[in-house]
């Protein structure tokens, strides 16, 4: 039998350090190795810091694991990467469960299905057409605050602060009913629930903090999440509205009410993946509009080109950057011998730089052909949102090419160190406005 292709010790610790998905092109050149070895191959960590993994590198693998949820499960160990420490203290909090949050991401076949059936209709275009005014109402108030901060008629500033980091955060709040004082705060407890696992999503100093501390700061923030949505789902029930809040607090299962861990699983689900996910691909869109002035003039004569930009600074950006799954049987993936229990990392960023698959795919190619990426995933798990992050961008994109004569680069862009949601940090542009 061929031997199990080892990711060298140095590449398996870039693979899941932050700060490279931070530098971005080294990794893609890692990558791009590693794919041209074994699109599917084993990373073992040298001091046992995690459990080692495969790591999916080649598009077609990538697909083909997504698609195929009998064998690949979301639920048995962690979906998202984390160490040893972090899967541990996860199960301290959950009394042994490696999921913080019983979200749509942690559930596999027959409970999964039944859960997302009950938001899907509401996530679908004809659904979504109705938010069409409300969203580019967010969007021209995003483009207002970035105005301001010139003179009127031209002026520089960091677009992430600006415009694509509120921007989604703002409609996402809207649809799950949480009123505009109280988005501040659903920030902090994101970044508290996450801190403690990620350290590099660690943005409330938690991770100098003894593990005992991090514990009960992370069991508050979940806890503090769920009487929060437990109060919004009661009124909801109360006073129903048209809202996604609406759907999921009244939402049955098999003739029962959702549990409050359930309810509370799902609102946060929806909130955080709805928005610094959508502020990356947004600000990647204009990242690629400010480098490229054809571009800009084009799309502004003609926007029948937004959806083709949309697409492809989805693919360029891709802001999730990876999910895991678990193997429900041995199974051979690629030439190799997955065993039952294994532990699986579709990497996206490695997916959707296949050249097999994206000719150059370094480049941002707004009429790309069939960008078949890979980006919102796919097979049942696929991006709930993905309809909603399209609509968004495009209406921000529409409300920018209105309301800008022109737009460059300002300074160097910086990336977030993340090995899970990643994009721009910082995006100084420079502007006139139209
Ligand atoms: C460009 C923006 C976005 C990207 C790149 C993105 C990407 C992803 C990815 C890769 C997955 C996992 C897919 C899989 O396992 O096959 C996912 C799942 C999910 N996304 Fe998004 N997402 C985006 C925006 C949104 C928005 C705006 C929302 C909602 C407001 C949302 C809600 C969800 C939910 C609820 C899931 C879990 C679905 C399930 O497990 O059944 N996402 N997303």
């Amino acid at each position: 039998m061929a031997s199990v292709p080892l990711v060298p010790a140095e590449v398996g610790r870039a693979v899941i350090d932050p700060k490279s998905y931070g530098a971005w092109d080294p990794l893609l050149d890692q990558f791009d190795d590693l794919r041209r070895a074994a699109p599917v191959a084993r990373i073992v960590a040298p001091n046992d810091e995690h459990e080692p993994f495969w790591l999916i590198s080649g598009f077609d693998a990538a697909m083909k694991v997504s698609k195929d949820n009998a064998t690949f499960l979301n639920n048995p160990k962690s979906a998202v990467f984390t160490l040893r420490v972090g899967d541990m203290l996860a199960r301290s909090i959950t009394g042994g469960s490696p999921h913080l949050v019983e979200s749509l991401v942690a559930m596999d076949a027959p409970k999964h299905p039944k859960l997302r059936r009950l938001t899907q209709e509401w996530f679908m275009p004809k659904n979504l057409s109705r938010l069409d005014a409300e969203i580019r109402k967010i969007a021209n108030e995003a483009i207002d605050r970035m105005l301001a901060a010139g003179d009127g008629r031209e002026g520089e500033g960091d677009f992430m602060s600006l415009v694509a980091a509120p921007y989604p955060l703002h409609v996402v709040m809207q649809i799950l009913g949480v009123p505009p004082e109280d988005e501040a705060k659903m920030l902090f407890l994101t970044q508290q629930m996450f801190g403690g696992q990620d350290e590099d999503m660690n943005k409330s100093g938690l991770k100098d903090l003894p593990p005992e501390q991090i514990s009960a700061i992370v069991a508050g923030a979940v806890a503090e999440f769920e009487r929060y949505f437990a109060s919004l789902a009661a009124e909801r029930r109360n006073n129903p509205g048209e809202d996604v809040a609406t759907v999921i607090a009244n939402a049955m299962i098999d003739g029962e009410p959702m549990s409050d861990r359930d309810t509370a699983g799902y609102y946060i689900i929806v909130a955080s993946a709805g928005h610094d996910t959508t502020s990356a691909s947004s600000s990647g869109a204009a990242l690629a509009l400010a480098r490229d002035p054809d571009l800009f003039a084009r799309a502004k004569a003609d926007r029948s080109l937004l959806p083709g930009i949309v697409e492809e600074a989805i693919r360029w950006t891709t802001p999730v950057q990876h999910f895991m799954r678990t193997a429900a049987a041995d199974v051979e993936l690629a030439g190799q011998q997955i065993a039952k229990d294994d532990w699986l990392m579709i990497n996206y960023v490695a997916a959707n730089h296949d050249p097999a698959q994206f000719p150059n795919p370094r480049a941002f190619e707004a009429t790309r052909p069939a960008n078949r990426h890979l980006a919102f995933g796919a097979g049942s798990h696929q991006c709930l949102g993905l309809h909603l992050a399209r609509l968004e961008m495009r209406i921000l994109l529409d409300v920018l090419l209105d309301r800008v004569e022109s737009l460059e680069l300002a300074g160097e862009p910086r990336r977030v160190n993340s090995t899970f949601v990643g994009g721009f940090k910082q995006l100084p542009l420079r502007w006139k406005a139209a």
